[in-house]
């Protein structure tokens, strides 16, 4: 008997020893990957000043970029996640106050940060979705650095961030990606700028920076890999989700948060930003959505 009690300990504290060695392990590994540099782009990016470019800026960021939902509306930062499984992830200020980095951001360190997910340090920044950003067109991105440049001075500081075990976990496994500018193909070469038209075209690639980041690459909708589970999950746009719907009521979702039944969107659905689309934009992502293959909800 006292044998036998004496291998189920041995036993036990084998266990117990492979699961704190398990967590040191991973806490290891996947703090060297956090801490992980990778090289800076060597081209050259320069945004232009003049106040027509600041203005369309503007519009781009609030309407179809939507840097103000993590950077906070005023741009001085913002929580993005904070759960205790997951971590703390934190948006910094952008702008010049106190304890922003907007007066170390050279147009360079913008490009580098949103079309390839890499800090001014080379870290690669968590969370992003520069993975949907690669695509902006030199034009465009020009003009959001532009305005951000010009926003007024936010004095916040911005806490530590805590990347949580769950989020480590799920990242080794391969199934949670930390680094949205791993899967930035930097081979496929950006376009100088997009026809403004009410195209398919155009609305392929106002998806694609716009609402691709949670509603998924092929539009299938449902939950966005490593959200916390609170977060509402993104709806089917495929024919299989919205076939349903005309056009004003594709319209009114956008503008007032309101399904054609009269239902409520969940205001993660980010209607503040894409109420400010106009009538072309609307019109461009309408169309391209019509030309989706149907998908089940949840193929991302
Ligand atoms: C889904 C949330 C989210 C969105 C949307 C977003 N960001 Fe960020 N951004 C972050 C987080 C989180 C960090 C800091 C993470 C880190 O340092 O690992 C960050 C960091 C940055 C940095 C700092 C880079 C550095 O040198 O450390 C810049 C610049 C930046 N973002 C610009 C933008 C711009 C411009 C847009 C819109 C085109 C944008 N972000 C949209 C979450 C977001
Ligand atoms: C920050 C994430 C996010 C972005 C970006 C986003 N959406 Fe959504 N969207 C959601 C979520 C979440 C829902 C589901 C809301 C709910 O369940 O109440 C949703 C719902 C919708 C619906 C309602 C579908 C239904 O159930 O009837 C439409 C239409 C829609 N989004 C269109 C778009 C378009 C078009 C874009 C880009 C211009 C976009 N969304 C960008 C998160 C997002």
């Amino acid at each position: 008997m006292s044998r036998l009690l004496k291998y189920a300990g041995i036993v036990l504290g084998a266990i117990i020893l492979l699961l704190v060695g398990g967590v040191a392990g991973l806490y290891a590994w996947s703090g060297a990957e956090i801490a992980r540099r990778a090289p800076l782009p060597t081209h050259p990016f320069v945004a232009p000043t003049d106040s027509a470019a600041v203005a369309r800026g503007e519009h781009i960021t609030r309407a179809l970029t939507k840097c103000g939902d993590c950077h906070g509306e005023d741009f001085g930062g913002g929580v993005v996640v904070d759960d205790p499984a997951i971590g703390f992830i934190y948006a910094p200020n952008l702008t010049k106050g106190r304890g922003g980095i907007g007066g170390q951001l050279t147009d360079a360190a913008f490009e580098a940060a949103v079309r390839h997910g890499l800090g001014r340090d080379g870290h690669r920044i968590l969370i992003m979705p520069s993975k949907e950003y690669q695509f902006l067109s030199d034009e465009d991105l020009g003009m959001v650095v532009a305005f951000l440049h010009s926003v007024a001075p936010v004095d916040r500081e911005a806490p530590p961030l805590r990347v949580g075990p769950l989020a480590r976990g799920l990242y080794a496994a391969g199934i949670l990606p930390l680094f949205p500018g791993d899967a930035v193909t930097h081979s496929d070469g950006v376009v100088a700028s997009v026809p403004v038209d009410s195209t398919a075209e155009y609305g392929r690639y106002l998806g694609s920076v716009g609402c691709a980041g949670c509603h998924g690459t092929t539009y299938g909708g449902g939950a966005i890999p490593g959200g916390p589970p609170e977060w509402p999950k993104p709806a089917n746009l495929t024919p299989t989700g919205i076939g349903h719907y005309t056009f004003e009521g594709f319209n009114r979702a956008l503008h007032e948060g309101v399904r054609p039944d009269g239902t409520k969107l969940d205001p993660f659905m980010p209607v503040r930003a894409t109420k400010l689309m106009t009538d072309v934009e609307i019109v461009a992502v309408w169309k391209y959505l019509r030309t989706l293959p149907p998908k089940e909800f949840g193929a991302r």
